[in-house]
């Protein structure tokens, strides 16, 4: 059965570039319908994309393709994409303030499918601190971006700005449409940072956003799988759906995880758990009379490694967060924690960061993700892993 994608085409210099794109996804077997926005068609017309697609071209909130006059809603509910490229400055805007003045803005709030947007507009205008922050808004609601690219512009300055050609969006758009389905695959996550009470007032705790974890479990749920996140101190939000349970400190970690494990087919634990706790719990408050204190601290047990020897053929994946020689330290974890991969990344470059770059380490293979924001990471690990397990 073809996909279906819906190609939103907005009023930017860029819109005669996406009936190439058009083109590309037709003869990729995808089924596209267009929208224009009314800016759109002083760019190019709606005759060539319906040429191009063989199907109408859509536009306006009020003349329905359907009796039932909900063309936003039913459209959405249709597609398996949204795509809009070009998407301008205006339209990013009125995306993330959740307006839906016309067909266009209407579908993209209504749906319930990925929705890709691919900007293109002059350097300045996309560099405008406006612009970047609703950009950054839409990522963290999870909206993906493709581009823009640099180079020189129809108005003749250079820079950031550039729509994306049209077959890397293709690519891009093959890679989103064909993620593997993790139906009837029970996976344990775990995420987020740990905290160790030093008295009944004060803590240790550790900078883990559980970003890069939540992302996970978000994207494994999205795509099939069963999934149980044990969740440490986190305020990314989790997909309601997810079969959530909270762990705060070392203790409560090691027991959830050991009581889920043997249920499950595959863990990732993601989650910066304390390596040391207080060596004895001090009751009350310390006061703080003396100019120095020492606390004395005790080694926590390695949850990871326990997990992996108490249950040989759990599929585990475990993250080396590390400030040097991180592939050196990370290749010693897998070995030493007989891990089936392992995640590296540099810890300044991520932690509490909204993208990362990562190394995947698998027992001969190494893979580079370059920097992206870390819903498209977890998608790119869940892709390995989903691999890797099946063999
Ligand atoms: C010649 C011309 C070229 C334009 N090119 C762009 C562009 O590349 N990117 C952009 O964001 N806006 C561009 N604009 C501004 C948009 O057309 C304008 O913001 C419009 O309201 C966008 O409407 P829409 O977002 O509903 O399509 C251009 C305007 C003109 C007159």
């Amino acid at each position: 059965m073809k996909s279906k994608i819906i190609l939103g085409v907005c009023g930017g210099v860029a819109a005669y570039k996406s009936a190439e794109l058009a083109r590309l996804l037709v003869k990729g077997n995808y089924d596209v319908k267009v929208i224009m926005t009314d800016s759109a068609k002083k760019f190019i017309t709606p005759l060539t994309f319906q040429a191009i697609t063989g199907n109408p071209v859509l536009s306006s909130l009020w003349e329905s393709e359907n009796n039932n006059a909900m063309d936003h809603i039913s459209l959405s509910r249709d597609a398996d994409m949204i795509l809009v490229a070009p998407a301008t400055a205006n339209f990013i805007a009125k995306l993330n303030q959740g307006l839906c003045e016309d067909l266009l803005t209407s579908v993209c709030a209504a749906r319930s499918c990925d929705l890709v947007v691919c900007p293109a507009m002059n350097t300045y205008m996309f560099n405008n601190p406006p612009n970047l922050r609703n950009i950054k808004q839409l990522q963290d609601d999870g909206v993906i971006f493709i581009g823009p690219d640099y180079g020189i512009q129809a108005c003749g300055e250079e820079g950031k700005g550039r729509l994306t050609e049209p077959l890397e969006i293709l690519k891009n758009v093959e890679k989103l449409l064909t993620i593997p389905k993790l139906d009837g695959i029970k996976i344990l996550i775990s995420a987020g940072a740990t905290i160790e009470k030093i008295d009944d007032a004060r803590a240790i705790t550790n900078l883990s956003s559980g970003k890069m974890g939540i992302s996970i479990a978000n994207q494994a749920w999205k795509m099939g799988a069963s999934v149980t996140l044990v969740k440490g101190i986190t305020n990314e939000e989790i997909n309601p759906k997810i079969n959530t349970i909270e762990a705060k400190n070392h203790s409560e970690m090691e027991r959830v995880i050991l009581n889920n494990a043997g249920n499950n087919d595959i863990f990732i634990s993601v989650a910066a758990v304390s390596d040391y706790t207080l060596k004895e719990k001090i009751n009350g408050k310390i006061k703080k009379n003396s100019e120095s204190l020492i606390l004395e601290l005790k080694k926590t047990n390695d949850i990871l490694k326990n997990t992996k020897e108490k249950f040989p053929n759990l599929f585990c994946v475990g993250f080396a967060a590390e400030s040097e020689n991180l592939i050196s330290f990370a290749k010693q974890k897998l070995i030493e924690k007989k891990l089936d991969m392992v995640i590296a990344n540099e810890i300044k470059q991520t932690m509490g960061s909204e993208s990362a770059e990562i190394v995947i380490l698998m027992n001969h293979q190494e893979k580079i993700i370059h920097q992206m924001p870390k819903n498209e990471i977890a998608v790119n690990i869940l892709d390995e892993i989903h691999e890797s397990f099946q063999k």
